[in-house]
């Protein structure tokens, strides 16, 4: 059994998460806090961007960067390496939720509204990896896999069972669970693997939004555990797959089993 154990640890440059730069977005709250604590607390070298440079704690490099900026965002990388050298590990959390209806009382939806949700959710998150996987090519290859990083983004289960009234954020999550595949097979000759994680509904200051019978809808149709996620769960899943060679090109649920209803 030690064996296998040491083969592990051989085949994942992200197995030994201490000193390796990480870039996580979204990083002042939620799941993307919960993660850059994680990765910190783990030895990781953690450049936290959001909208301010608030997402400080122990071990966090904070940057502000809108993730809609292409200037801001290259900026923010730039900043990164220049302290930890290039992140081998991307975790994209930054999001916004954008409820509205694609037909609703006043007619069709407001398409700058809808467009506002995609500019956040989907471009933000597919700038961010592009331009740090383009850094990430130019790394060292490492281990016997020739493992150069790992990107994580963030999904939703809302992008399986898109509900009533969620047509933008459904729209974003969807194509973010569909590039996973697309992203991890052109990436592959570069040995960087991409992943996504679609969770179910989590305790965040984005869930508060969520009014208290869709919780108790949601909550109680989870087949266990009934409540809301914890962060950390989010952040621990996260770790597992930095950790993991051969999860790559996958949306995982992490959802305690919930299927969405219509509304
Ligand atoms: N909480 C949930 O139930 C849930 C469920 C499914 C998916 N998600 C997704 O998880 C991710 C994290 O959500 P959360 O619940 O932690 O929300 P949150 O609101 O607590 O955190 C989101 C963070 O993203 C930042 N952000 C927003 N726009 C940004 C931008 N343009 N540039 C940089 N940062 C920006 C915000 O400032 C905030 O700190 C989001 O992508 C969200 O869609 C959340």
């Amino acid at each position: 059994m030690a064996g296998s154990r040491d083969q592990r640890d051989r085949n994942a440059i992200v197995q030994d998460l201490g000193g390796i730069a990480a870039v996580v977005t979204g990083a002042a709250s939620g799941l993307g806090l919960a993660t850059a604590q994680a990765l910190a607390a783990a030895g990781a070298r953690v450049a936290a961007l959001d909208l301010a440079a608030g997402a400080g704690g122990p071990g966090l490099l904070p940057i502000a960067c809108d993730v809609t900026d292409e200037t801001a965002v290259t900026a923010a990388l730039d900043t990164a390496q220049a302290r930890h050298g290039i992140a081998r590990v991307v975790v994209n959390c930054a999001g916004i939720p954008g409820s509205m209806r694609l037909v609703g009382r006043d007619g069709p939806v407001d398409m700058a509204r809808f467009e506002t949700v995609l500019r956040v959710n989907l471009l933000g998150t597919v700038s961010l990896m592009t331009k740090a996987a383009a850094r990430m090519m130019a790394a060292e290859p490492a281990g016997p896999d020739g493992e150069r990083g790992v990107i994580v983004n963030t999904a939703s289960i809302t992008a399986f069972e898109g509900q009533v009234g969620q047509g933008a954020y459904v729209a974003s999550k969807g194509a973010i669970a569909a590039l996973t595949l697309q992203a991890a097979r052109e990436f592959a000759p570069h040995g960087i693997r991409v992943m996504a994680i679609a969770p179910g509904l989590f305790e965040t200051p984005m869930a508060a939004a969520v009014p208290p019978e869709v919780i108790e809808a949601i909550t109680s149709d989870a087949i266990f555990p009934r409540r809301f996620g914890h962060p950390a769960d989010f952040a621990d899943l996260c770790l597992s797959i930095l950790r993991n060679p051969m999860l790559n090109g996958e949306v995982i649920r992490l959802d305690a089993g919930v299927r969405l209803r219509a509304r």
